[in-house]
C-alpha cells in the first residue's frame, strides 16, 4: 500500500458516515479501487474503522469551528491534509494551507480548482505546499510557510500522520509548530497511544499493512504517549480525548464494543504558550 492510499481509505471512511463526520464533500474522493480495498480491510482489521475516523473529522471540526468564530480571518495548516475537506465547511473568511507529498497536492489541487469552477465546491482561499517531512529541513519549511501566512492567528492540523512518521521527524515538525506558531494559536494532533499496542485489533492494523506494504514506503508505526505533550515546552495541553469517548457525544445511536476491541486513536488540543 502507498501512502496516498491511505488518504484515499481515510475520505471514503469519512463519506460513510456523513452524518457523523459533517463532511459533505468526502464522497467526491470516492473511487473503484480504494472501493476494491474495503471490504478485506473492514473484514480483516475492524468494521469500525469508517465510524472512528468519522468522529476524529468531526471532533476536529467542531474544535476548528469554535476558533474560527473567535478568529474569522485565521489560518488553518493542515499538515498531512490528504484529502480532509474542512475548509469547505468552515466559514469562507478562513485561509487554509495544505501540506502534504508532491503527489497528493498535485492531484488535489487540480481536482479541487475543477470543482470550485464548476460551483461543486464554494469558493476558497487555499494555498498549497507539497514537501516530504522526513526529507525537508525544518528552516526551509518555516520560510516556506511564512510566505504564505499573514499575522492572522492559526490553527495548525496533524492528523493521521504521526503513525507514519519516525522520533526525529517527529520532533523536528514539533520544533516547527513552535517556530510558527504565536501565543494562544491551537494545535490538533492525533496519534496511537502506546497501551493500543497490547490491543489484537492494532496487532491486525499492523499485520495488514505489513502483508500490503510497498517496498518504497516506510511505515514508522510510530506511537506517543501522552506524556509526549504534556512534556512539550512551548506548549500547554488543553484537551486529550480519544475516538472512543467522542462516540458518546457526536454517535450516540451507535453501538461500539469494548474500548479496547477499536483501533481507537488519541485526540489532543494544545495551546501555544
Ligand atoms: C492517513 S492520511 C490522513 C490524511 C488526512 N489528514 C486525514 O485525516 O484525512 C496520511 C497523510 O499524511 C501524509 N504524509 C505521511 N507521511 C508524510 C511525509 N513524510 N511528508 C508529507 N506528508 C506525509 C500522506 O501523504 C497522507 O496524505
Amino acid at each position: 500500500m502507498q501512502i496516498h492510499e491511505t488518504a484515499f481509505i481515510i475520505s471514503t471512511y469519512r463519506s460513510m458516515h456523513p452524518e457523523v463526520s459533517k463532511d459533505p464533500y468526502a464522497h467526491l474522493w470516492n473511487n473503484s479501487k480504494t472501493d476494491s480495498l474495503l471490504p478485506e480491510i473492514l473484514d480483516f482489521i475492524s468494521e469500525h474503522e469508517p465510524l472512528l475516523h468519522s468522529l476524529r473529522n468531526r471532533f476536529f471540526l467542531e474544535e476548528m469551528t469554535a476558533f474560527f468564530e473567535r478568529y474569522p480571518n485565521a489560518t488553518l495548516l493542515n499538515f498531512g491534509a490528504g484529502f480532509s475537506m474542512y475548509q469547505f465547511v468552515l466559514p469562507e473568511t478562513v485561509q487554509t494551507v495544505e501540506i502534504d507529498k508532491e503527489d497528493i497536492v498535485n492531484y488535489k489541487k487540480e481536482k479541487i480548482a475543477a470543482w470550485m469552477k464548476d460551483g461543486t465546491l464554494p469558493k476558497r482561499k487555499i494555498n498549497y505546499l507539497s514537501m516530504d517531512f522526513n526529507t525537508i529541513a525544518v528552516n526551509k519549511i518555516v520560510h516556506e510557510l511564512t510566505k504564505s501566512l499573514t499575522d492572522a492567528p492559526t490553527f495548525i492540523l496533524l492528523e493521521g500522520v504521526l503513525f507514519f512518521l519516525n522520533s526525529k521527524t517527529t520532533n523536528e515538525l514539533f520544533q516547527l509548530f513552535g517556530a510558527i506558531q504565536k501565543s494562544g494559536d491551537l494545535l490538533g494532533s492525533v496519534s496511537y497511544d502506546p497501551q493500543v499496542q497490547t490491543t489484537d485489533v492494532y496487532q491486525k492494523l499492523l499485520a495488514y499493512f505489513d502483508k500490503n506494504n510497498d517496498t518504497n514506503d516506510t511505515f514508522a508505526h510510530q506511537t506517543l504517549p501522552v506524556s509526549f505533550y504534556q512534556n512539550l515546552k512551548e506548549y500547554t495541553l488543553l484537551k486529550n480525548t480519544d475516538e472512543f469517548e467522542t462516540a458518546r457525544v457526536y454517535a450516540v445511536n451507535y453501538k461500539l464494543p469494548k474500548k479496547t476491541e477499536v483501533l481507537n486513536e488519541s485526540l489532543y488540543i494544545l495551546k501555544k504558550n
